[in-house]
């Protein structure tokens, strides 16, 4: 079966191809991150107007790169949700439309289910049963995987999701939008030793996470160095290697002891945090001290893309689920209310 996955979700256009027997055929991405810098933020309807201009050629590039044609497809994945509305809308409606005029199924898909997933992409995928931990903008949360739809919520965020504490963090170091990378860069340059930041809620049992209060310890301490001057260049890189570090700590901490408590060894990290290189490298060594592995998606992968919907759409719809003729978006999804799909793509 080969899918077309459409991602709309938020501030990316991604198109894929996925083929149930040959594996990804072709993926293309639109960011539109320069389009929502000088806003220091995703402006919603800026971001459905540009996923209207580009999501067609995108899927016109993919054709092309995959050396296919519509009369090719088998069937049309798009994000259904969690996202912003207007934005999931017009991946809901393009892809519903094309589904309709090519006489193919259309799947609906959640975004965060396609993070989960995205690691099956890779030529080194895990068995189930897993844990995985979603890192991105708008979500933090520990997940036991037993299989496709089959998930058990452990723990989450109670306010701000990882992604979104480093954006703020590097919105207050003046890095921009998303800053996210940007702090990530800078904290590479940074003492590690200068600051030492606060692990939240590590010291309280359960695998929640609340990242709110290292946002108000960073503010302070930006306070603290400036005085009445300006933060120097050392003063920006060592704050922003004791965050990383404290951020990062954490959720190594909080994986380690969702895997003892589950009795398992393999991780699954995805998310556009999990493109962070300390936080692979640190789960990484913690696994293997734990005997265990930790499987991510390749770093393009990591953040929103049309491969993953591709993908986890070619799952559901093996399984045969498909979507109505209407075209419904939800923009808040708990995950934990997805069916559970009996056969598992391999
Ligand atoms: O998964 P994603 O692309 O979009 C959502 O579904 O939210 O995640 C985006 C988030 C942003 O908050 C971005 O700053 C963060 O992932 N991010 C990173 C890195 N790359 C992306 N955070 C830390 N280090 C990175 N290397
Ligand atoms: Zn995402």
């Amino acid at each position: 079966m080969r899918v077309l996955g459409l991602e709309t979700s938020c501030d990316e256009t991604g198109v894929a191809i996925f083929d149930s027997d040959a594996g990804l055929l072709a993926h293309a991405l639109y960011s539109q991150v320069a389009l929502h810098a000088e806003f220091g933020g995703v402006v919603p309807e800026l971001a459905s107007r540009d996923h209207v201009r580009k999501m067609l050629p995108l899927v016109r590039q993919v054709f092309d790169e995959a050396g296919l044609s519509a009369a090719d497809i088998d069937a049309v994945a798009f994000t259904q949700g969690p996202g912003l509305a207007g934005a999931l809308m017009v991946g809901a409606c393009g892809g519903r439309a094309l589904a309709y005029g090519w006489g193919v199924p259309a799947i609906g898909v959640h975004h965060m289910e396609g993070h989960l997933l995205a690691p099956m992409l890779e030529a080194d995928r895990p068995e189930f049963p897993f844990i995985a931990l979603l890192v991105s903008g708008g979500h933090t949360q520990l997940v036991r995987v037993e299989g496709i739809g089959q998930y058990k919520m452990l723990g989450e965020s109670l306010d701000d999701a990882a992604g979104e504490a480093f954006d703020k963090a590097a919105k207050m170091l003046e890095l921009g939008y998303p800053g996210g990378p940007a702090l990530a860069r800078l904290a590479d340059r940074g003492n590690l030793d200068r600051f030492t930041f606060p692990r939240p809620m590590v010291n309280r049992p359960g695998l929640d996470f609340s990242f709110s209060g290292l946002k108000t310890f960073t503010l302070n301490t930006i306070a603290d160095c400036r005085g009445d001057g300006e933060l120097s260049e050392t003063d920006r890189a060592d704050i922003a290697a004791a965050f990383q570090r404290a951020v990062v700590e954490t959720l190594v901490i909080k994986c380690t002891r969702a895997l003892e408590q589950e009795g398992l060894n393999r991780l699954v990290i995805a998310g556009g945090v999990s493109a962070n290189s300390m936080l692979r490298a640190q789960l990484a060594t913690r696994l293997e001290k734990l005997g265990g592995r930790v499987f991510y998606p390749r770093p393009a992968f990591c953040t929103d893309n049309g491969a993953m919907i591709a993908y986890a759409g070619c799952c559901r719809l093996l399984a045969g689920e498909f979507e109505p003729l209407g075209v419904k978006v939800r923009p808040r999804w708990p995950m934990d209310q997805l069916a559970a799909v009996g056969n598992a793509q391999e």
